[in-house]
């Protein structure tokens, strides 16, 4: 079972990766229209790092690969989205102590990855950031375990989008968008963008492992 387990997260880990590092141009043309533009580069420099020294990470499980993607991230990652993505990454390893989780222990290392941003970035829901994505994306996964894992990856993608786009309208309180003001009620915000992003291609990548797995039985 921790096998599967381990496999899982390196599916998740490696697929967020690979979607930062392949938005890197989205990403920073989504922070440029009222940031200075920065953001796909930041997170393209510090996931490229954690695919390129894969297997030097020295993960054993779950909890550790997660503790260990956050080290290269906190290192590599400039600005505001070093310091926040790499919070997230560790808290969400330590809540992870068991090499197997259930999907309660899964939701429960989001829910503290969200706890640390919201403390590193002195910030909370409506401040217009990656939160408002993924807050109602995790709240989302939680209500959904019960259909199995595949589902409440789909649900909670389709959630993040939804509460991604619906980030146009709202007033950036945090990060260099707020020095715009009024102005940025105009625009989506960019981590909340990222977020979506990245909860679909988990959630398509973790159906083409089932897929491979089970032979295309569902
Ligand atoms: N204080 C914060 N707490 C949580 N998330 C934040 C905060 N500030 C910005 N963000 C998120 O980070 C995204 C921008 O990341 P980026 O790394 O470009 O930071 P920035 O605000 O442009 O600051 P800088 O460019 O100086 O690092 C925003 O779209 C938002 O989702
Ligand atoms: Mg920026």
């Amino acid at each position: 079972m921790s096998e599967e387990a381990l496999r899982q997260a390196e599916l998740v880990v490696r697929t967020i990766a690979q979607t930062a590092v392949d938005n890197e141009t989205y990403f920073c043309e989504l922070d440029a229209v009222v940031g200075d533009g920065d953001f796909g580069y930041s997170l393209a420099r510090g996931f490229e790092i954690v695919l390129s020294d894969w297997d030097e990470l020295g993960y054993t499980d779950p909890g550790s690969l997660l503790k260990k993607t956050a080290i290269v991230l906190t290192k590599r990652i400039g600005g505001t989205s070093g310091p926040i993505w790499g919070t997230a990454f560790l808290r969400a390893g330590g809540s992870l102590s068991n090499p197997a989780p259930t999907g309660e222990e899964v939701v429960a290392a989001f829910r503290a990855a969200i706890e640390g941003i919201k403390q590193r970035g002195n910030t909370d829901l409506g401040d217009k950031t990656l939160l408002d994505a993924l807050v109602p994306a995790v709240d989302e996964l939680e209500a959904s375990l019960g259909e199995g894992a595949s589902t409440a990856i789909e649900r909670a993608a389709v959630k993040a989008r939804e509460a991604a786009e619906a980030t146009k309208g709202m007033v950036a309180m945090r990060g260099r968008a707020s020095y715009t003001g009024e102005r940025s009620r105009d625009s989506v915000d960019a981590g909340a963008i990222g977020i979506a992003v990245m909860f679909e291609a988990v959630g398509k990548a973790w159906q083409e492992s089932e897929v491979e797995r089970t032979g295309g039985a569902k």
